[in-house]
């Protein structure tokens, strides 16, 4: 009898810690943070920061909006930017970083950019950190998602996704302040 009792026992105590070792400790939380930043996009002008610098030209008309290089709004042509990135939507707006990076035009028709650029915050809550960014815009759309697919610093294994919307837009100068709403969820 006292036998069949200590079997049982340890028959339960295995269980126990079969049971113990196939729950997964809890890991660290997520956090969910949000913040709204503003891109100032200026391709002509005193304060221009983006320059496109590969392109196919058209031979035949003559482009009013960038004579002397290549299109943006023509498919084939990138960009490469070091653009303000500022708190509010205006140029007085407080800088707290830049958006780094290139943009491809990659649809046929001119009205899709394939966009890959880091956010670089030198100022405000975020400084030191960076979050990357990664998608399609098709500028003509009011809001257009797009992917955040990694960061450093503060946004370490950052995962997420953002809303792109024309804040102000000069298409003849190409001239345009963009709003990002980023949502990312970390540790
Ligand atoms: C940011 O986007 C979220 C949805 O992801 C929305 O609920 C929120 O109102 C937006 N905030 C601003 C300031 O546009």
């Amino acid at each position: 009898m006292a036998g069949s009792t200590n079997f049982f026992l340890f028959l339960l105590t295995l269980s126990v810690l079969y049971l113990a070792s196939t729950f997964p400790e809890p890991g660290p939380p997520i956090k969910t943070t949000n913040l709204v930043v503003y891109v100032h996009d200026h391709f002509t002008g005193p304060d221009a920061t983006a320059i496109t610098v590969a392109g196919r030209q058209n031979p035949t008309t003559v482009d009013a909006a960038a004579p002397a290089s290549f299109n943006i709004l023509r498919f084939g042509t990138i960009a490469v930017v070091d653009d303000p990135v500022t708190e509010g939507p205006t140029t007085e707006s407080k800088e707290i970083g830049r958006a780094q990076g290139a943009y491809i035009n990659s649809q046929f028709d001119g009205k899709g950019l394939y966009l890959v650029f880091s956010v670089i915050f030198t100022g405000g809550e975020f400084a030191g950190s960076t979050l990357e960014i990664q998608g399609s815009d098709i500028f003509a759309m009011k809001e257009r998602e797009f992917g955040i697919v990694s960061g450093t610093g503060f946004f370490r294994f950052v995962k997420g996704y953002g809303i792109m919307e024309t804040a102000f837009m000069d298409v003849a100068n190409l001239r345009a302040i963009i709003k990002l709403n980023v949502t990312v969820k970390h540790y």
